[in-house]
């Protein structure tokens, strides 16, 4: 049967409205992406200034064909799926309505509250943050592409706090030896803190408890530390399980003697949902070189550093120790671009047909909706509600 006149011409409404949260710079959508999902069965409103703070100017999201509206209001009001970065607020919860999509970075397995709000509004809610860890679903991968930028970003900061050179520098003044750099977790976030700090010129080691990061590590140029570990800390999802605590202990005092050798040290451990393991311990920082700087991209849950001060720059013992949230938001260019690119082809993976379509049966749509008709779907959340229940 020939398409008919509305099939031709179906398309999502896809809404990017301003970012509302303190601190945030980037933008859902930016308008290369834009331009690209418009050759597609996709529409974009964007409500002016969206993307300002990450460079993207108004006039850019026009020339691509965008709607530009003037408030979030009128994003919420018209579009079928709004696209967001930060999960969002009860204010912008209370403008959704019944059958919208909301797709964002919901951070569902440490904000359960938010997830039981959403399935309230009756809202499909979508998280970002939980594609799954599958080379199919790689090119969607937010976190991934987040945690690249943090790694980068990371590097840069402790350098820019160090009081020394990271190259090796012959000069008429002397021979500078190149900085030491300790990386703890070598995810995504480590490999490429390794790849940045090796790119500035320093010597690096790193320490992860999957034994499999251990060529990725090398490969980088940097050395595996190789502490024995009685099991293997990787889950079949390809994440990391939480340690005993005497495993912990082992692993810190293996740490130590390496931590004191180094000029920066840069923590990315982390387990989901769970605190961050604490891998340095006070007792190691009063022991380190005065100047030394310790960045613990761990803060948001609750750091790898014992004396971290979560979102904050302090010096304890003589050591920079700084603790910044959301690392990509120092560089909303390439952050909303990578975010906006991984977003597009997770909505073009949804919506092929210009109609939103939610398999249930496929691993990656089952994987990032969380809610839908008024119900949770999120195990992890529904455990959340039976035991509050209990205790209730
Ligand atoms: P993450 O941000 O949850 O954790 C960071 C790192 O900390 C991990 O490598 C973890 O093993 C490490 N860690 C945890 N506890 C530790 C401890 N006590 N000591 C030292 N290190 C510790 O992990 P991330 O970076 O989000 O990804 C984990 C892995 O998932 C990747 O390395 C990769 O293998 C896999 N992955 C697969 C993708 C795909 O196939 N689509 C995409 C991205 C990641």
């Amino acid at each position: 049967m020939p398409p008919t006149e509305t099939d031709e011409t179906r398309k999502v409404k896809v809404g990017v409205p301003r970012e509302t949260r303190d601190g945030e710079t980037r933008v859902a959508l930016t308008p290369d992406v834009i331009r690209q999902l418009s050759r597609k069965p996709f529409e974009v409103i964007v409500e002016r200034g969206a993307g300002e703070l990450a460079g993207f100017t108004d006039a850019a999201f026009e020339e691509v064909g965008t709607t530009l509206v003037d408030s979030a209001k009128n994003v919420y009001d018209s579009a079928e799926i709004i696209v967001k970065i930060q999960r969002p607020t009860d204010d912008e919860i209370a403008q959704l309505h019944e059958g919208q999509t909301v797709c964002a970075l919901l951070q569902p397995l440490t904000n359960q509250e938010n997830v039981v709000k959403l399935s309230e509004r009756k809202v499909t809610a979508m998280s970002l943050d939980a594609i799954p860890r599958i080379t199919r679903a790689q090119s969607m991968d937010v976190l991934s592409s987040m945690s690249t930028c943090g790694g980068y970003m990371a590097v840069l900061l402790a350098a820019s706090h160090l009081p020394k050179f990271f190259p090796l520098l012959m000069t008429a003044a002397g021979t500078i030896p190149p900085a030491k750099v300790l990386i703890l977790g070598a995810g995504v976030a480590g490999l490429q803190a390794i790849a940045t700090a090796r790119r500035l010129g320093a010597q690096v080691e790193a320490f992860d408890t999957r034994s499999v990061v251990k060529e990725q590590v090398e490969s980088l140029g940097a050395t595996f530390i190789d502490i024995e570990m009685e099991e293997d800390a990787e889950t079949a999802g390809g994440y990391a399980k939480e340690l005993a605590e005497d495993h912990i202990k082992k692993e810190q005092e293996a740490i130590h003697n390496h931590a004191l050798k180094s000029d920066v040290v840069i923590t990315t451990a982390l387990v989901p949902g769970r605190r961050a393991p604490i891998l340095i311990t006070e007792q190691t920082v009063k022991e380190m070189q005065p100047g030394s700087v310790i960045l613990d991209m761990a803060g948001e849950m609750g750091g790898n550093c014992e004396v971290t001060t979560p979102g904050e720059t302090t010096v304890v013992h003589d050591v920079t120790i700084m603790s910044p949230f959301e690392l990509p938001t120092r560089m909303p260019f390439h952050a909303s671009q990578m975010f906006a690119r991984n977003t597009a082809t997770l909505l073009e993976h949804l919506a092929p047909e210009g109609e939103l379509v939610f398999d249930m049966e496929d691993e990656i749509t089952k994987g990032v909706v969380l809610t839908k008709d008024g119900e949770v779907l999120h195990e992890p959340t529904l455990a959340w509600m039976k035991e509050k229940e209990g205790t209730a």
